[in-house]
């Protein structure tokens, strides 16, 4: 590191990193993106192009391998992202990971073992906990305005069904599904919303899944409730692959009052004692939220601070999508323990 700058790699050059964190990274004075990997070298390429990276390169090794790199941006697949995280941290790069950080628990705790081993920095990319409007929402229920127990309804519908419009993003969202249905995947956010908004620990739930259409190797709906250790529920829903889809919900509902955040005009409400109360933010809610996912690892490096989102909120929020996955595959409610959050 030279002064402040910090040095880093981008693993994984595919949508997200295109449409976000390649923005949010170029802005961003206190890094600088010397160096670039995708497996497809079309990809890499065009990723060291728009970054003006040093260079590109379809290994992963060569990244790990230069001791200039500091940090490192994995942004692969799940199924790819705990090899690559643990090589990572074991050849002393701090590492951002995108969610979900892996699809088994196994893998999961396997990278928390680097990160302690290694010494070095882990954070989960659960971009959209960053920011005023979730602050804000945690601050109501903390302050108790809205009372409890607390109902709380978040639903994500994402992934157009296009195959012919679309055919890549077709057959990448149908290899997905092959990795896990949708509550692996998007769920990983929720989860981690209800772990970030409730203090208590999850320890039932009871889940359905939706194939609606026979060509779809796991359901691409899925519904949930889960109970809380405190006596809070929620209720998740998350929806793939349909033509056209409504606009998520995220309502959180108290004896005192209620609050919602609304995704699209980026505000957070609250409804309580007969008054009104807003926090709008004066940006894009999605770019705001990877400059400030951006700036808590940037932070973190620079004062050795353990992430928060890190390990310990992944492996948290897999569990709980997991239980979620395994209660839709049985029809049988799961139990989680509450010591299973420690
Ligand atoms: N934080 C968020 O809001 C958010 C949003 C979308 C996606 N994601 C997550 O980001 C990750 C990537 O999603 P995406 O939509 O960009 O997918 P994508 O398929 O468009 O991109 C993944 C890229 O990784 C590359 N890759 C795979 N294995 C590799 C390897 N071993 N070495 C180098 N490159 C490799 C692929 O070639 C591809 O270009 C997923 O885990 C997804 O869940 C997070």
């Amino acid at each position: 590191m030279s002064g402040n700058l910090v040095k880093l790699a981008v693993i994984g050059c595919g949508d997200i990193v295109m449409g976000q964190h390649l923005p949010t990274l170029l802005e961003n004075p206190s890094v600088q993106v010397i160096a670039v990997c995708d497996k497809d070298p079309v990809r890499a390429e065009t990723a060291g192009a728009a970054f003006g990276s040093s260079y590109h390169t379809t290994d992963h090794k060569r990244i790990l391998d230069d001791t200039e790199v500091q940090a490192v941006l994995v942004c692969t697949p799940p199924w790819a992202t705990p090899s690559i995280t643990i090589e990572a941290l074991h050849a002393g790069k701090d590492v951002l990971c995108e969610k979900p950080m892996a699809t088994s628990l196994d893998a999961a705790e396997q990278m928390a073992e680097a990160e302690r081993l290694s010494g070095r920095l882990l954070q989960v990319g659960f971009t959209y906990r960053h920011g005023p409007l979730m602050d804000g929402l945690r601050g109501w229920i903390e302050s108790d305005r809205l009372g409890h127990p607390l109902q709380i309804r978040l639903s994500t519908f994402d992934e157009v069904w296009d195959p012919e419009g679309n055919q890549e993003h077709y057959e990448r969202i149908l290899n997905t599904l092959r990795h896990g249905p949708p509550c692996i995947h998007d769920g990983a956010h929720a989860a981690d919303h209800l772990a970030f908004l409730t203090s208590s620990s999850p320890v039932r739930i009871t889940a359905r899944g939706l194939t609606s259409r026979p060509e779809f190797p796991s359901p691409n709906y899925n519904s949930a409730l889960i109970e809380f250790a405190n006596g809070d529920q929620a209720k998740l829903e998350i929806g793939w692959f349909f033509p056209g889809f409504p606009l998520g919900e995220f309502q959180i509902l108290g004896p005192k009052g209620m609050a919602y955040l609304d995704r699209a005009k980026g505000e957070a409400v609250l409804i309580s004692d007969r008054l009104t109360e807003r926090i709008q933010l004066s940006e894009n809610r999605v770019s705001s939220c990877f400059r400030a996912q951006l700036q808590k690892f940037l932070t973190s490096i620079t004062f050795r601070q353990t992430p928060v989102p890190g390990s310990r909120e992944g492996i948290s929020s897999l569990r709980l999508t997991l239980a979620f996955a395994q209660a839709m595959e049985t029809g049988e409610s799961v139990r989680l323990s509450e010591e299973s959050e420690q």
